[in-house]
């Protein structure tokens, strides 16, 4: 079986390389020349830990293969995925002009049958504008099913879900082309949900709206820890050990960033404002996440009497660990908070200056290495909880700071040694 995918970023090329595992043949399509080349050799576009190796066995074995040409993928399978990206617009609504673009090519390069899978997270109602898309762009009238099969990958472990899902979500309005998909993965073991396509797209984005009200909820609880001096993390282990909650994505923190909390919430928000629906929950779930940021700013601004003339050293500007993604990461939203209220910023992340060049961040000094981000400054503002920012010397860190202000962004620093050494440490709702 062949199978085609369409966009080659986190979500198309962990797509491609499961199939190749799966035992398919697939061709894998590119229209960035840059990335394009670099998948050619058998380096990633993005840092992705296991995706590599991976990535070189099945470039060596011939069962993957990347093409600038879109017809070739076109030609090659039956079943054409696409997972090109979905951004935001400023209205929270999602931009579908690479859904577009794409849904005309295969439209355009169609001679035969094909089942398209919309693997991108797309609006309720998108199905039937890439049906009309491909349509229309048809050189004559030629049968096309339409699937809808979510993703539910978190970057920095893409590999690993993508390999072993909690479920597999195949939607479509024709039961035989689910059939179809669904057969593909044949040889998994977890449950598959088939169902509509509407039904499909909304598991997806009630899932991730879920998980980040969840946060957002927990966020909150911190703040009423911080208040009475109870423990969050003792808070949330209790309540996650009823088994109707879970004990998972409830660490509170800096709040919730990526390239998809965000965008599906406000294109959740967003679908229902165009319904009349007011979908206050997770309207409150992305209020407090933007709150968050302020939280800890305020406190930063009251322990050092304001910032002006004051340095914040912010550690970690991806979203999240292990990956080069800075996609509406809270360390970037705290650094231009930082500077409106008048302080200065000396930054480090073991990855992301590396990995982008062209990023550029007014005012902020860049590190070179920890040391260096440290040194005279009046905060250290852990973001984003890298492995290696554990294993500081604490002691050093002491006598070169100005000020001995801690701010941990993710609660994973450890609060009673940094008191000790004698540092001003504040994470959210640890007991002071
Ligand atoms: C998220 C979902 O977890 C995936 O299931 C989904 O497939 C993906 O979005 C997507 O729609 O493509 P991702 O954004 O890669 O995955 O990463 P997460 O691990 O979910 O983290 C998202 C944000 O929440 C990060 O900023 C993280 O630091 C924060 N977070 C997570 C917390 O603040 N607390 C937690 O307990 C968990």
């Amino acid at each position: 079986m062949n199978i085609s995918v369409i966009g080659c970023g986190y979500v198309g090329t962990t797509t491609a390389l499961m199939f190749c595992e799966l035992g398919y043949q697939v061709v894998a399509v590119e229209k960035d020349s840059k990335k394009l080349a670099m998948l050619q050799q058998g380096k990633l576009p993005f840092h992705e830990p296991g995706i590599d190796s991976l990535l070189i066995k099945h470039l060596h074995r011939g069962s993957l293969v990347f093409t600038g040409d879109i017809e070739e993928g076109i030609a090659h399978s039956k079943i054409i995925y696409i997972t090109v990206g979905t951004p935001s617009l400023p209205d929270g609504s999602s931009d579908l002009s690479f859904i577009e673009e794409v849904s005309r090519q295969i439209g355009a390069a169609q001679n035969d049958y094909k089942a398209v899978v919309i693997k991108s997270t797309v609006p309720l109602g998108t199905v039937d504008k890439v049906r009309e898309w491909i349509g229309k762009a048809q050189k004559r009238p030629l049968p096309v099913d339409l699937v809808v099969n979510p993703e539910f990958l978190r970057e920095g472990s893409a590999l690993y879900d993508t390999m072993h899902p909690d479920r597999i979500v195949i939607g479509s309005d024709n039961p035989e082309a689910a059939e179809t998909v669904k057969q593909l993965f044949h040889s998994m073991s977890c449950p598959i949900i088939v169902t509509d396509c509407n039904t499909a797209q909304l598991i997806k984005y009630t899932a991730n709206a879920f998980l980040a009200t969840k946060i957002s909820f927990i966020n909150e609880i911190g703040r009423v820890c911080d208040a009475y001096g109870a423990n969050i993390e003792e808070v949330a282990s209790g309540v996650g050990l009823d088994h109707r909650i879970g004990p998972h994505f409830l660490r509170a923190g800096i709040g919730w960033g990526g390239s998809c909390f965000p965008k599906d919430i406000a294109a959740l928000i967003n679908m229902g404002n165009n319904n009349g629906i007011n979908l206050l929950i997770v309207q409150s779930a992305q209020q407090v996440n933007q709150d968050q940021i302020g939280y800890f700013i305020d406190r930063l601004e009251g322990e050092l009497h304001g910032l002006n003339n004051k340095t914040v050293s912010i550690y970690g500007i991806s979203f999240k660990p292990e990956t080069d993604d800075i996609r509406e990461s809270p360390a970037l939203k705290v650094i231009a908070e930082v500077q409106r209220r008048g302080g200065t910023v000396a930054a480090y992340d073991p990855m992301v200056f590396d990995k982008h060049p062209e990023l550029k961040l007014p005012g902020v000094r860049v590190a070179r290495n920890m040391e260096d981000a440290w040194k005279g400054s009046d905060c250290f503002f852990l973001i984003t909880e890298w492995d290696q920012f554990s294993k500081i010397d604490w002691g050093q860190v002491m006598q070169e700071m100005r000020t001995p202000l801690v701010l941990d962004g993710r609660n994973v620093l450890d609060a009673r040694k940094l008191r000790s050494l004698g540092f001003r440490y504040y994470g959210i709702g640890r007991k002071t």
